[in-house]
């Protein structure tokens, strides 16, 4: 392991859930400090992609590492801030926004115990996601958007030095993105690497620096950001206009 390590190498990753095959010989490499994009259709493998990358998805074949590590002796988990996709079904536990946020500094904490200066990083998570006056409310009273904000507040009470985002915007209002975007530009800006899951770039393109389409579980674009792909090219949208014949490259990246 060594500061020139990548912080993310996967090599040849295959991954079956049921009797599917998920991830079909996935390459992926994130170096330090890079902002890197992972796109794809509904179903093409990105959210087994980087629950792989976390270890909750095992391998049929190929390797992992992180931060020049193995990741099956991989321990430095304080490293990693991860934000799950988010599913509809709530949690029915009740926290305030201050225990959520708090459990993902627990990483960090000696004996399971806060310190002040875990404490002070909590607050200040919370407050980089805008829900500083709601730190005390239960997360249950919160609206989608406003949960999605602690759950990243979450993974940036360890102060990560990967902060890896299955979907932050999806079903967030744009007030919220727009908090998310400026969350995500500070940390860029303070160095941390990040690998974002996304449906469309949207208001971080600016950020990224590469972006990673998948298809079926396989890597079919590896470099620049499809900045050409209009929003017509997108998940979602209905074609009702024709598209000019030289067009093929631009279309179907993101389908
Ligand atoms: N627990 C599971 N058991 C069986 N198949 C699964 C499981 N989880 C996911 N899959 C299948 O694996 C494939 C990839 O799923 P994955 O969640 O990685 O896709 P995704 O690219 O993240 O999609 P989305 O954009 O909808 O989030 C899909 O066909 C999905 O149905
Ligand atoms: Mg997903």
């Amino acid at each position: 392991m060594s500061a020139s390590d990548p912080v993310i190498t996967v090599r040849g990753a295959r991954a079956t859930l049921g009797a599917r095959p998920v991830l079909r010989g996935v390459d992926l490499t994130v170096e330090r400090g890079e902002v890197v994009a992972l796109l794809g259709a509904n179903g093409s493998g990105k959210s087994t992609a980087v629950r792989s990358v976390i270890g909750q998805v095992p391998l049929t074949d190929g390797e992992i590492a992180l931060f020049g590590t193995p990741l099956r002796r991989f321990r430095q988990w304080s490293r990693v801030g991860y934000v799950p996709q988010r599913t509809t079904a709530a949690s029915g536990v009740p926290a305030t926004v201050r225990e959520v946020v708090s459990s993902g500094r627990l990483s960090r904490a000696r004996f399971g115990l806060l310190s002040r200066a875990d404490r002070a990083a909590v607050d200040r998570a919370i407050g980089l996601v805008g829900l500083a006056d709601r730190a005390g409310d239960s997360v249950s009273a919160l609206s989608g958007g406003q949960h999605q904000r602690v759950l990243i507040a979450r993974a940036l009470a360890s102060e990560p030095e990967l902060l890896i985002m299955d979907e932050p915007m999806a079903g967030v209002d744009l007030a919220s993105q727009e908090i998310l975007a400026g969350t995500l530009r500070d940390q860029v800006a303070a160095g941390t690497t990040v690998l974002l899951v996304l449906h469309e770039l949207g208001a971080v393109e600016p950020l990224i620096d590469r972006a990673v389409v998948l298809r079926d579980g396989c890597v079919v674009h590896d470099g620049p950001p499809p900045k050409a792909v209009g929003q017509h090219a997108l998940p979602g949208h209905d074609h009702v206009h024709p598209h000019a014949a030289h067009e093929p490259l631009r279309t179907g990246l993101l389908t």
